[in-house]
């Protein structure tokens, strides 16, 4: 049979290719978040019941506390003032459950939030100020060009190219990460949520902001000579001994967009002279021991927001929940039958 090529869809495909992604005809036939997590699994390698992306972490427990700054720009049981149970979870980027916290990629801190009237507020934010994709339609191409060739054990490097020529908004998360230290603890790194929410107030005014959490304790990275001497794996005991001595606490804070500023593209990051208002403090005071926890069971889903916070158009965020969801059905599937 064959098969009549309209001339406006050989011209997406002609598009796609020199964006360096795969021709419309092959991005037809899979759904996106089915690429997206198998393109994780491509690059990392199957690794059943951990999380596809943030595999290797800790989970851990605490309470938020908001304010009245949160209340007026938000009107949501979230910033009450009254203390609110939250389950964290710190991560170390990519889907390899072996990486090494020594890693130039990002760690991350996930939540969730609830209240006693029943809402919820589930969040994930990493260690950068900006997001490697601005469409969710690079997420896969972007990992399949970094993923090793079995007949090299490297990537293509004609193909990588190509993508990053192409693709030049996908290297902003990488240039911050060459430059910014590593950090030494999950309790001393800043994280942002780098996708835009709209925040509606008790008068229905809308305001567009991101949310990062500013670590109490000060900002630690390490040193190149403590670099050399740790371990790959620390953070999580790191956390256990810091946590068990005293909570880790940091500053909800919400960076507030102007008008101009971009709210569909989480690559780009905002001038720092934007107003920054603290919203709240989210406090750690318990670390799961080993393995496992309240998270396992939670997906962190990015679209779970409570009154007074919704979704902007960012379409990097309205593309998370399938491939979470998908995620978290693979692995918890695999633990069901282990
Ligand atoms: C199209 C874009 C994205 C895709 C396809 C994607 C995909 C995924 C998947 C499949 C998981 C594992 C979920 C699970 O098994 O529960 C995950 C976890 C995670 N993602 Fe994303 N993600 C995207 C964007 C983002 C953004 C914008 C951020 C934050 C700035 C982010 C931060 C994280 C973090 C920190 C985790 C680990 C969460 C945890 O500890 O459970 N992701 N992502």
């Amino acid at each position: 049979m064959s098969v009549l090529i309209r001339p406006k869809h050989a011209l997406c495909a002609a598009a796609l290719l020199t964006l360096g992604l795969p021709a419309a005809s092959t991005l037809a036939q899979v759904p996106p978040a089915l690429a997206q997590v198998d393109a994780l699994e491509g690059l990392f390698g199957a690794q059943p019941t951990f999380r596809r992306s943030g595999a290797k972490g800790v989970c851990a427990s605490g309470y938020f506390v908001g304010n009245a700054q949160g209340m007026a720009l938000a009107p949501s049981s979230i910033f009450s003032g009254q203390r609110l149970p939250v389950v964290a979870r710190f991560s170390v980027g990519g889907g390899s459950p072996k990486a090494s916290d020594k890693g130039r990629s990002v760690r991350g801190l996930a939540f969730s939030i609830s209240t006693p009237d029943g809402q919820q507020w589930q969040g994930s934010s990493v260690s950068a100020p900006v997001f490697f994709v601005s469409r969710p339609e690079q997420f896969a191409p972007f990992l399949q060009a970094r993923t090793p060739d079995p007949a090299t054990g490297k990537p293509n490097p004609e193909r990588l190219k190509a993508f990053n020529d192409a693709n030049p908004d996908t290297l902003r998360q990488a240039a911050y990460l060459s430059k910014a230290p590593v950090p030494a603890s999950y309790a001393s790194a800043q994280y942002w949520s780098t996708n835009a929410f709209e925040l509606v107030n008790a008068r229905g005014e809308s305001q567009f902001a991101r949310w990062q959490f500013v670590p109490e304790a000060g900002l630690t990275g390490l040193t190149d000579d403590e670099l050399k001497t740790r371990p790959d794996d620390f953070l999580a005991d790191e956390l256990r001994l810091r946590v068990k001595a005293a909570a880790a606490s940091f500053a909800l804070q919400f960076q507030l967009a102007r008008p101009a500023d971009t709210i569909d593209d989480p690559t780009q990051a905002w001038p720092p002279e934007r107003p920054v208002v603290t919203a709240g403090r989210l406090v750690i005071d318990s670390v799961e021991p080993g393995a496992g926890g309240a998270c396992d069971k939670i997906s962190f889903n990015p679209l779970a927001l409570p009154a007074g916070i919704r979704p902007s158009s960012d379409p990097v965020l309205l593309a998370r929940p399938a491939p979470y969801a998908l995620s978290q059905g693979r692995r918890l599937g695999e633990a069901a039958t282990r």
